[in-house]
């Protein structure tokens, strides 16, 4: 078993019936979304997800996991997703599969979120992993001017045909490759500013739990205070 399966195996554990549950994005995301349809199928789980991707929706949709738009829900319980980059405090960057703002909506109306990754996504400073700030098409090329002459060395995010890749709410992605992000909260701020941004994969204070597959160690699970 891989490190992305054994986490998110262990992810759907916490998952427990009655739950609205918020499923992430991913190719680790996507083995605790395999787990919940086979809990639902063989132990009789009873819960509603809430996807967070047209991708991990047609996931479920297969699965035969119930499933309720984030609209028509009151909160979600848990939100269960994948990301790019921790911190050691516990910062995130998300986004590398493009869908970082349904996974920040979500995990936003979350009672309870959990980070599932393998060790190779924890870091000391984010960065490394360039950050994803999704925007709309309308003014794009000013806003890579603009992050350009704030030197966060901006690149507009393409498909194989060259084309700009879209999201699943039809924007662009530009990914700032900063090697890394010393203020986050800073940046965060300064993004969240900037006309044209739609979100960007900056999650601060986001998470309560991280579960980490490790080669060595097996599964080490960290129980965050925020
Ligand atoms: C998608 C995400 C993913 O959660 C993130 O990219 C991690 O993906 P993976 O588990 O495939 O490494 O934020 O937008």
């Amino acid at each position: 078993m891989n490190l992305k399966q054994l986490v998110g195996i262990e992810s759907a554990k916490y998952v427990k019936d009655g739950m609205v549950v918020g499923l992430g994005t991913g190719s680790t995301a996507y083995y605790m979304v395999e787990e919940i349809g086979r809990r639902i199928k063989e132990e009789g789980l009873n819960i509603t997800g809430v996807t967070t991707s047209n991708a991990t929706k047609e996931q479920a949709t297969k699965l035969g996991i119930p499933l309720k738009s984030i609209d028509e829900v009151s909160c979600v319980d848990i939100t269960i997703d994948g990301a790019d980059e921790i911190s050691a405090d516990f910062q995130g960057i998300k986004g590398g599969g493009a869908a970082l703002l349904f996974e920040k909506i979500v995990a936003t109306y979350s009672n309870k979120v959990i980070w599932i990754v393998d060790e190779s996504k924890m870091v000391k400073y984010l960065g490394k992993f360039p950050l994803p700030v999704e925007v709309i098409p309308y003014g794009s090329a000013q806003l890579l001017k603009k992050f350009k002459e704030q030197s966060l060395n901006p690149k507009l995010r393409l498909a194989k045909d060259g084309q700009p890749i879209l999201t699943d709410s039809q924007n662009y992605i530009i990914d700032l490759h900063m090697d890394v992000i010393k203020e986050p909260v800073a940046l965060a701020n300064w993004l969240d500013k900037q006309i044209g941004v739609v979100e960007h994969g900056l999650f601060l204070n986001m998470v309560d739990k991280v579960i980490i597959g490790d080669p060595v160690e097996g599964i080490k699970i960290i129980d965050v205070a925020r």
